[in-house]
């Protein structure tokens, strides 16, 4: 049984930050940024938008441009790092309502950048076992909530938006959809990308928890030498399994962190920088939403023909990484 996309789609909030905003307040340029990092903008969620707001708006426009009717669902899974509530609910939950998804069940995913990644081979393990037909699979983030936004470090890099993706069961007699994934988790590097309060091995403590615990920290510099191994660790092994050459794949769409990881990673393995689809231009860093971000501007765009291979990769908090081969 095929887990094949049938459709997808995006939402990123209105407000649309540029470097020079940054400027104002803090020792950073838009000429640090764009060199360092490739980020031109960010998109910014109003102050009454959580996760589930922008998820729910991305499924709406999957959902319509499929043609299928809320009710068709059997799964929603949302892969989030920034989840409305901590914990309980579950995000997903508050999308399945919004949608009216009656027969569906719900479950967050977190998996930090990676967790769209997870969520195809989950979406297409529902499907193989017979258990579901049509899986609704989400990233959203809104991380704007979580930065610091007095850390040049960090703030620059993060933005908040939705990507979707109906994963549907096909029957047809090609081998179509979700192929094959590789993904892998580095639990010793844990600590390099977190918040450190409010969980239950710090939890927040009143006039004892130093707020800025609250918020996102990261460890750049080997974050960066991470992300760059795990981007070539993961194209070797997913053209490994299908002995293909990487002319066979339209596009590798990587997580988009800082196009200098994309460059470092196209060069060490010699592939043309242009066979990455990168938009971090304009959204910067949005974690598990980038790749279905990414995936619905390809679909947008009529870049996509069925047939053509693809690769999707992803690496972040966890530390998480792996990748899927998919078959458009
Ligand atoms: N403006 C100006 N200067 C800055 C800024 C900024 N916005 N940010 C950092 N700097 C400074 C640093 O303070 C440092 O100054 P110092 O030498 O006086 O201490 C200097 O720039 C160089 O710092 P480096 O850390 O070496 O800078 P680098 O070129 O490595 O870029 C960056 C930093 C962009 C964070 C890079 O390390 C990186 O991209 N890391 C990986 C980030 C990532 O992928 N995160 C997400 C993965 S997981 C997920 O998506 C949730």
């Amino acid at each position: 049984m095929n887990a094949v996309i049938c459709a997808t789609g995006t939402y990123v909030p209105e407000r649309r930050m540029s470097n020079h905003e940054f400027e104002e307040y803090l020792d950073t340029s838009d000429e640090w940024i764009v060199s360092h990092t490739g980020i031109r903008y960010r998109h910014i969620a109003a102050d009454d938008q959580a996760a589930s707001d922008l998820a729910t708006e991305a499924a709406k426009k999957a959902l319509h441009r499929a043609e299928i009717d809320p009710a068709e669902l059997d799964m929603i899974l949302l892969a989030t790092a920034t989840p409305d509530f901590v914990g309980f609910p579950g995000t997903a939950c508050i999308v399945q309502d919004n949608l009216g998804a009656k027969n569906a069940a719900a479950m967050d995913l977190v998996a930090g950048c990676t967790g769209f990644i997870y969520g195809l081979e989950t979406a297409k393990g529902f499907i193989s076992s017979g258990f579901a037909k049509k899986v609704l699979l989400i990233g959203a983030e809104v991380l704007s909530r979580h930065v610091n936004w007095q850390d040049r470090n960090t703030c620059v890099l993060f933005g908040d938006g939705a990507g979707a993706a109906i994963l549907c069961a096909d029957e047809g007699p090609a081998e179509r959809g979700v192929l094959y994934s590789y993904i892998r988790s580095l639990g010793s590097g844990a600590r390099l990308l977190e918040r450190t309060a409010g969980g239950s091995r710090f939890p927040y403590k009143q006039g004892e928890t130093d707020p800025n615990d609250l918020l996102l920290k990261m460890d750049g510099r080997k974050v960066y030498n991470f992300a760059v191994s795990s981007l070539v660790e993961t194209i070797d092994h997913l053209l490994d399994y299908h002995d293909l050459s990487v002319d066979d794949i339209k596009y590798i769409i990587p997580h988009q962190a800082n196009l200098r990881i994309i460059e470092a990673a196209a060069k060490r393995k010699k592939i043309p920088l242009d066979r990455f689809y990168v938009n971090i231009q304009e959204f910067a860093n949005t974690s598990a939403a980038t790749i279905p971000i990414a995936l619905a501007e390809l679909q947008g765009k009529h870049m996509l023909q069925e047939g053509d291979l693809l690769i999707a990769i992803g690496f972040g908090a966890g530390l998480t990484y792996g990748g899927n081969l998919i078959r458009w």
